[in-house]
């Protein structure tokens, strides 16, 4: 504790004498675009308002080397850190770590999305509070659309052919490393989302179906893959096997690409009002495979938990139970574009007004594809880490799609052995 918060503990402690002790609560807060400072702010207000002093730990920004990295503090029962953002697809892997925060919401719950609380209900345990959710989007340059006469795209062929006819037009005037199309294709967790969207774009399955059947091996996801690689080194850079969600922002936000695979949070910070491309976006569903395809972009999203090893569970908690409350979830949502789970927040009309593509993409949200993790449980990240990899392989050109999903459907029935 430094000496002025420990001032500011004992001049609030004597001014209400109710509060027991001032407890010290460390919160990992994401690392990823603004989400360091916007829950920085938020957390200050708490402590503030309670008189307990708070600590930020930055985690990494990709969720891979977040879970690895709670997962070791977990296994070393490490006290280190009270509260934890916790990915959608995590509850069934940390769930043995978390404390069960149903004795200290007293039916906040009940305002939430119930799919998300039920998500994060695990053997009737409420593990975490939800945050924000997400769904992958395509980001596009309105202004690029108009000077070259294009349409928003409604299929990935017709994505391709538009991003093809900007870049070689904008390079052609002059800004050689402009892009078509940027998204996320590095080897973690974020691949596994695009891909996700990819296989479900063309019908081709979601991995492992919901009965548990390894389905992945299939001619659309075949098809899926192969359109996805034809991207590389022509209309996308060959960085993006390098890319998570802020490097193809960067490209993006700079005005150096026509479109973008993204997630809400990319929009407050490209509408910000330094940002190049200020008021030349839109959003869109992400493509169809084709005619017979889908619009599909992957769920996700974030909630709060209480590490079981805490030794200030209750102060933790308090502080879960404010950051996701109706008013830090509605200016969270104004400020950072973050996508409220709080039902009543889409009647608000400084939210909507602030993200417009919240009403505009309703469908997109409402019909979001999820990853296999419920059914996988504990078994997801092998599931997941063995999908990147196979399709990070396709992408890069080390393998053909036939072969690499021919041998992820053997590696994957082999995870299952003995079952999910
Ligand atoms: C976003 C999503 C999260 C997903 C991650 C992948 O943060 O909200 O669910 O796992 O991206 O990079």
């Amino acid at each position: 504790m430094n000496v002025k918060s420990a001032v500011v503990a004992v001049a609030l402690l004597s001014m209400f004498g109710t509060i027991a002790h001032a407890a010290t609560v460390t919160v990992s807060c994401g690392a990823q675009g603004q989400e360091f400072e916007i829950c920085k702010q938020d957390v200050d207000a708490w402590a503030k308002k309670t008189g307990h002093i708070v600590r930020l730990y930055t985690p990494p920004a990709s969720t891979t080397d977040m879970l690895a990295q709670f997962r070791q503090m977990f296994a070393a029962k490490s006290s280190d850190l009270d509260v934890l953002l916790v990915d959608v697809i995590w509850p069934g892997i940390i769930k043995d770590h978390l404390t069960d925060l149903g004795k200290y919401s007293k039916g906040a719950e009940k305002e939430h999305f119930p799919a998300i609380i039920a998500n994060n209900t695990v053997d009737g345990k409420l593990l975490a509070m939800p945050l924000y959710t997400d769904a992958g989007l395509l980001y596009y340059r309105k202004d690029l659309l108009d000077k070259y006469k294009l349409k928003v795209p409604a299929t990935w062929d017709e994505m391709a052919a538009a991003a093809r006819k900007i870049q070689d037009g904008e390079r052609g005037a002059g800004s050689k490393d402009f892009q078509g199309f940027v998204f996320q294709a590095k080897a973690y967790e974020g691949l596994s989302c695009d891909a996700v969207e990819w296989l479900a774009s063309f019908g081709g399955g979601s991995i492992v179906d919901p009965g548990g059947k390894v389905t992945v091996n299939n001619p659309k996801a075949v098809l899926a893959l192969n359109t996805a690689a034809s991207w590389i080194g022509s209309i996308a850079p060959s960085g993006v096997l390098n890319y998570g969600e802020d490097e193809a922002r960067g490209v993006f936000q700079s005005g150096k690409a026509a479109f973008m695979r993204n997630w809400p949070y990319a929009w407050s910070l490209a509408q910000g009002a330094d940002s190049p491309v200020r008021n030349k976006i839109g959003v869109a569903p992400l493509p169809r495979g084709g005619a017979d395809g889908r619009h599909a972009g992957t769920l996700g999203g974030w909630q709060l938990a209480v590490s079981k090893y805490s030794k200030n569970p209750d102060a933790a908690a308090d502080l879960v139970m404010y950051l996701t409350s109706k008013e830090v979830q509605k200016k969270r949502a104004i400020v950072g574009s973050f996508k409220p789970t709080i039902v009543s927040l889409y009647q608000d009309k400084e939210v909507m007004a602030a993200n417009p593509f919240f009403a505009s993409l309703l469908d997109v949200f409402a019909n979001s594809v999820p990853r296999p993790s419920t059914v996988t449980g504990p078994k997801y990240p092998a599931v997941s880490e063995a999908f990147w990899n196979a399709t990070h392989d396709v992408l890069a050109g080390k393998a053909t799609a036939e072969d690499a999903l021919k041998r992820l459907e053997g590696r994957l029935n082999q995870i299952k052995r003995g079952g999910w």
